[in-house]
């Protein structure tokens, strides 16, 4: 294979970001579980719910007023907590997406943006608009008791805001599909190409009614505490969303069963270490089943509120909520790991090197292609600042060096604890993609491995750890590095 599509092959140009102690894998999950949990439970699940209660306040209006006036109070008081929690934390957590995101694989996030750059800005106008929707449906809710027309309008906009909530999901779904199996773009590098990948429409089924089933089980919850025991319409509300969580549920197995056939053959195989970790692999079969049992748990639970709401205690539901979020967080952990060692199906590695451009770099080396490194290629008297180099732009975006993930324990691990050896570790990288598919290939040449090699071992014996460019400053560019930059063969992908 030729390197780069024209014979050119890539710079890397941005700064290295770096955490030794949680890991940058880690620091994304947080940030982005937190989010998914929120956007789908308490935004994409939940209006929907809110809004099929306002509406059945309303059609109680006529025949029994204080009854509706009391399901439109607990419309009022769960989307109060929907407010709170999507413009606070969801907001929040949506943006710190993008930042961790950005710093942690920049080449990733510009690769994104250059194919879908239409979706880009149209994603977060959506979502400027959302949080703006979200505003109007809350505050506007107590104006619109006036009249029976202006709460019609305000149901409305309850439904309205619902399929609003659910495209800023149906967008960004397309990009995590094509980011687990870009599909025809490989052949067509065009936007329509990467937004029809082969997973979005299975993705976007299955997350469609988990969210659903998300955002019912917690208005139930919720319900079961703004409903005192003595509350007219205390069954009832609890029958009618547990029915809310059984109706889903179905849907939801069938989206499951089908988003599991089209995930690529090859990241099957990642599924034990992605469900369970290394250590835990051998772990994998009783986990699933444990996952499995707890969406059951759920679903029970809901039919037990469905036909004897009266006896639901809370406490019933903290178990199934529980396991919901669980099954969500374990799903989004699972997809963003199988697709291991891509961050780009087919396309770029998880350390943000492209496919195409690894014949190149494999000869002349990573650290000469490096802008923000502090050498640009290995000598004797540099060996170990080198390999810590090498390792930044290997290996940081999943290890760390005394932290969690630390490349060392795993070294020390995979030798039982014997002395590090130079041979041992010399001969493991270059085939370390071959033992455990989910590390993307080693990118360097043969003195970039020893100096690699020279720098664990170091680690090993002195403890170290490695800052990021956001502690430590940008390092000083060398003259060489930047001529490098500037050569004719650099192009941007
Ligand atoms: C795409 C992310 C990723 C990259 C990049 C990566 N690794 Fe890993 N590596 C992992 C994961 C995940 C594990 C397994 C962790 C676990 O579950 O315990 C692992 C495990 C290991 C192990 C233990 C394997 C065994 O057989 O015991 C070693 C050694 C290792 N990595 C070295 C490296 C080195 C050296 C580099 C850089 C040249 C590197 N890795 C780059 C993700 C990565």
């Amino acid at each position: 294979m030729k390197p780069g599509a024209a014979g050119r092959f890539k710079t890397m140009d941005f700064p290295i970001f770096h955490l030794d102690w949680m890991g940058n894998r880690m620091l994304i999950a947080l940030i982005a579980i937190v989010h998914v949990m929120i956007n789908h439970a308490f935004a994409v699940g939940f209006i929907p719910v809110v809004t099929l209660l306002e509406y059945l306040g309303y059609r109680k209006q006529k025949n029994n007023p204080i009854e509706a006036r009391k399901w439109d109070r607990l419309a009022y008081k769960l989307m109060f907590i929907a407010f709170v929690v999507t413009t606070g934390a969801g907001a929040l957590t949506g943006v710190g997406i993008w930042f961790s995101t950005s710093l942690v694989n920049p080449d990733a996030v510009g690769s994104l943006i250059r194919i879908f750059y239409g979706a880009w800005f149209s994603e977060w106008i959506i979502f400027a608009l959302e949080v703006v929707f979200v505003m109007i449906y809350f505050l506007r809710w107590k104006t619109s008791d006036g009249s029976p027309a202006a709460k019609r309008k305000h149901i409305q906009f309850g439904v309205f805001l619902s399929i609003f909530s659910w495209l800023t999901m149906a967008i960004i779904v397309a990009i995590l599909g094509f980011m687990m199996d870009p599909g025809k773009w490989g052949e067509f590098r065009t936007f329509f190409s990467g937004f029809a990948n082969p997973l979005y429409i299975p993705q976007l089924y299955f997350r469609t009614p988990l969210a659903m089933m998300l955002g019912g089980a917690s208005a139930l919850f919720a319900a079961l505490f703004i409903l005192k025991k003595d509350n007219t319409i205390r069954n009832e509300a609890v029958s009618h969303l547990s029915l809310w969580v059984l109706i889903w549920a179905p849907v939801c197995a069938v989206g499951a069963l089908l988003y599991r056939t089209v995930i690529p053959e090859a990241m099957i195989k990642n599924l034990p270490t992605a469900v369970a970790t290394m250590t835990y692999s051998r772990w994998y079969e009783s986990l699933l089943w444990i996952i499995l049992g707890a969406v059951m748990l759920s679903i029970l639970t809901a039919l037990w509120g469905f036909l004897k709401p009266r006896r639901l205690p809370r406490f019933a539901l903290v178990l199934p909520l529980l396991a919901l979020f669980v099954f969500l967080g374990s799903f989004e952990r699972i997809r963003e790991f199988v697709r291991k060692p891509y961050i780009i199906g087919q396309y770029m590695y998880a350390n943000g090197l492209r496919v195409e451009d690894y014949p190149g770099y494999k000869e002349k080396g990573i650290l000469h292609r490096a802008q923000y490194v502090s050498t640009s290629q290995v000598t004797e008297s540099n060996k170990i600042e080198a390999g810590k180099n090498v390792f930044l732009l290997a290996c940081s975006r999943c290890h760390t060096v005394g932290g969690i993930n630390s490349v060392v324990d795993k070294f020390k691990k995979r030798f039982a604890g014997a002395p590090l050896q130079v041979d041992a570790i010399k001969n493991y990288i270059p085939k370390m993609n071959q033992v455990w598919y989910y590390m993307p290939p080693f990118p360097g040449n043969e003195a970039e491995l020893d100096a690699l090699t020279a720098f664990i071992i170091d680690a090993g014996k002195n403890g170290a750890s490695v800052q990021g460019a956001q502690t430590i400053g940008l390092p000083r560019r060398q003259k060489d590095n930047r001529d490098a930059a500037k050569s004719k063969e650099d192009i941007q992908p």
